[in-house]
């Protein structure tokens, strides 16, 4: 007979399997990261037994009963709107992010309000003490009986009580902390992390409960033993901010449910996260007024619209190469826009220091805010300052020329909703689109034509 026990190497950073120990991963190319752990390689079905192969049987895709999904409201917009309207029934979603970004308060909120909806919940923390989460509870507000609280680690005991208590929702914080005993190794380490998910899984898809699992991120930003994690999940929302500011953004990264890249955005505040329904005024607040390098660009977040103010400063440097630095967007594509400039507008740049920063701390890796970086850069090197009451968006190819984006429409609608007075935009996405009176729209074909907008815009 097979050998079903054996034992492996894993990566801890990036989960990369080995049969034998190595210096450094081939994945991640961390160094001194494989532990051996023990694995079983024994096949089960979904419910955790062997099954005879003479019983696995295939159906035909007609005879299964689709069930109408059911989805239950978290009594946070902008939550919902990340889980694709609700939460679905036996769902299995990963929260990841940052220690102390504010995982654990969003889910004991979300807790508040689904309790408070009747709905029966269970918060299952390997990290906090009960008092510890009683003391964070106090900060957020009163709770209705509904929500249960256990501390414990050990999963069979926690697929006990969730069996028993068939509550709708479980909360499991965090994944790390989770320990199950036929895995064998530490709790944290990759492979005790993966079965401990697929056990969630089970119990979730079993028991029709809806799962949320917190799961840590290690300094690359994944979660620990990330790959294996994702495609077992239905979803994944990643909870980041900066954490000297005091805004939150939770993103969908992968929904079975849903549409991703669809972003909610929260405020941390001493009385537990707020949601911030209106973000593009809150990114754009504080923004200097008559200081040439900033312009107001528009980015699609999901189905939704965000203003962001872009700054860039250029400067003459006294390097041998020049500094460069880019936060918030792709550092290699402000470099190749810069050599855009230069070549298609005939403007020194490649002596000077640049740097570029999209102000809010918020991450933006949309192409159409290209025109943004273009005017913002173009705006410091010649110091004129750009009418505050304009907006731009647009991609900026290689040779300069600016290529349509796609929901022209919506970005257009919501500067006007927002007050702007001037959209420079694609010449491509003008078609299409309805003349307006709140807002005169100027289509531009190249970035030659966007310098003349911003050098004229007194005569418009
Ligand atoms: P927490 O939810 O414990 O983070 P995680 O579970 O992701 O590790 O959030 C902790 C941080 O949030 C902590 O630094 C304090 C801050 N916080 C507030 O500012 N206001 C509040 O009402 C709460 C509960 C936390
Ligand atoms: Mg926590």
């Amino acid at each position: 007979m097979a050998k079903t026990k054996t034992s492996v190497f894993f990566c801890q950073n990036c989960g990369y399997e080995s049969a034998k120990w190595m210096g450094q991963c081939p994945g991640c190319r961390e160094w001194n990261t494989f532990v051996e752990e023990p694995v079983d390689r024994k096949v089960r079905s979904s419910s955790g037994k062997l099954r005879p192969a003479s019983e696995v049987k295939p159906v035909p895709l007609s005879a299964i009963q689709a069930s109408r999904e059911d989805r239950i409201s978290t009594g946070f917009p902008e939550l919902d709107r990340v889980l694709g309207s609700g939460i679905v029934k036996g769902s299995l979603v990963l929260v990841g992010g940052d220690p102390g970004i504010g995982k654990s308060t969003l889910l004991l909120q979300m807790c508040r309000n689904l309790a408070a909806g009747q709905h029966s919940l269970l918060y299952v923390s390997g990290e906090e003490s009960l008092q510890q989460i009683r003391l964070r509870a106090e900060r957020i507000g009163s709770f209705s009986d509904k929500l249960q609280l256990l501390c414990e680690t050990n999963l069979d005991t926690i697929r006990e009580v969730i069996t028993r208590l068939q509550p709708e929702l479980v909360i499991i914080d965090s994944i790390q902390t989770m320990y199950n005993e036929s895995a064998g190794s530490a709790p944290g380490s990759v492979s005790q992390v993966r079965e401990s998910t697929g056990v969630l899984m089970r119990i979730a898809k079993e028991l029709g409960i809806s799962i949320f699992i917190v799961g840590h991120v290690t300094k690359e930003g994944v979660v620990a033993g990330p790959r294996v994690l994702e495609h077992m999940v239905d979803t994944v929302l990643y909870f980041e901010g900066d954490r000297y500011e005091s805004y939150r953004i939770l993103r969908g990264v992968k929904n079975r449910f849903g549409s991703t890249n669809e972003i909610g955005v929260f405020e941390m505040r001493s009385q537990g996260l707020v949601e911030v329904e209106n973000p593009s005024e809150y990114m754009l607040s504080g923004k200097p007024e008559d200081a040439s390098g900033s312009v107001v660009a528009c980015s699609m977040e999901g189905t939704r619209p965000i203003m962001l103010e872009i700054q860039a400063l250029v400067c003459h440097s006294f390097f041998n190469n020049p500094r460069r630095t880019a936060t918030g967007t792709d550092f290699n594509r402000v470099n190749l826009l810069m050599a855009v400039l230069e070549k298609r507008l005939g403007i020194q740049l490649s002596d000077c220091d640049a740097y570029v920063n999209i102000a809010g701390g918020i991450r933006i890796s949309e192409p159409a805010i290209d025109l943004g970086i273009v005017l913002a850069l173009l705006s410091s090197r010649l110091d004129l300052v750009i009418d505050e009451k304009l907006i731009c968006f647009g991609e900026v190819g290689l040779s300069g020329e600016v290529r349509g984006v796609a929901m022209a429409e919506q970005r257009v609608q919501e500067a006007a909703k927002l007050g702007f007075e001037t959209c420079i935009l694609p010449r491509v996405s003008m078609k299409g689109l309805a003349a307006r009176k709140d807002i005169r729209l100027l289509g531009v074909s190249n970035v030659r034509e966007a310098l003349d907008v911003i050098q004229h815009q007194k005569h418009l």
